[in-house]
């Protein structure tokens, strides 16, 4: 099962994502993930992507697509996988589709998660992931146990730099004008399925699942 799953920040991508890669054992490829590990690494792609993810704008089309075809070359993407957050340009799908057709692959299906832009803001200001493992909390929605401290690994929890609101604001823009076109290119090759961002985790997880095997493709 090859997926993209699109939609704005704050859709639930990378909640589902996580779900999805467990329930069908397929990698969970987050360009967003990879980039923030290279920042925390100190690496030179870190480095080149930080000024860009602190103002809430795209890291440029070469970094990116490059990372991504380089990820889809090890063999743990066989029998699928699951690209959260890329493409997020016109650039970016079209040299995706290049690089896969010279593998003789092509993506099942991209899942647009509409979301209004409400809840998008509600979820990102009060998104909070955990230092160690990584996993995304949310103080009203998905609270843990104790606050502060990640149910899973014992973790301290943070907030994203780029969760303020100025940034949450850029990043919807960004969202609208670099991203959005995605959704015609994927409808006009009868790839896209729309599900509503708007869900709870356990309902919007029920209907991708209902979605994917209505689609024979799970
Ligand atoms: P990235 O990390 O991809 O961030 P994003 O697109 O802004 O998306 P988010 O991760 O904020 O949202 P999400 O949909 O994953 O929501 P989540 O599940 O966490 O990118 C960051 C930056 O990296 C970009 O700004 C850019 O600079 C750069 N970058 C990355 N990819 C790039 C690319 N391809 N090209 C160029 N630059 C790139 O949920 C959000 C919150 O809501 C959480 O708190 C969660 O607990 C809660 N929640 C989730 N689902 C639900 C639900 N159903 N109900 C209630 N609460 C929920
Ligand atoms: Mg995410």
């Amino acid at each position: 099962m090859k997926l993209v799953l699109l939609g704005p920040p704050g859709a639930g991508k990378g909640t589902q994502s996580v779900v999805l890669s467990k329930q069908y054992k397929i990698p969970h490829i987050s360009t967003g993930d990879i980039l923030r590990e290279a920042v925390k690494a100190g690496l030179p792609l870190g480095i080149k992507a930080k000024s860009f993810m602190d103002k809430g704008e795209l890291v440029p089309d070469e970094v990116v697509t490059g990372i991504v075809v380089e990820r889809l070359k090890k063999p743990d993407v066989q029998k699928g996988y699951i690209l959260d957050g890329f493409p997020r340009t016109l650039k970016q799908a079209e040299d995706l589709d290049k690089a896969l057709a010279g593998m003789s692959s092509g993506i099942d299906m991209a899942v647009y998660f509409e979301t209004s832009v409400k809840t998008a803001i509600e979820r990102l200001c009060g998104r909070r992931v955990c230092k160690s493992c990584g996993f995304n909390y949310h103080v009203k929605n998905i609270p843990p146990k104790k606050e502060g401290v990640c149910d899973k690994c014992g973790g301290v929890l943070f907030q994203r730099p780029d969760d303020n609101e100025k940034t949450v604001m850029n990043r919807l823009k960004v969202y609208e004008d670099q991203t959005k076109p995605l959704i015609a290119y994927y409808t006009k090759k009868g790839l896209l399925k729309k599900v509503s961002g708007d869900l709870g985790v356990n309902e919007l997880f029920k209907v991708l699942s209902n979605t994917f095997s209505d689609a024979k493709i799970a």
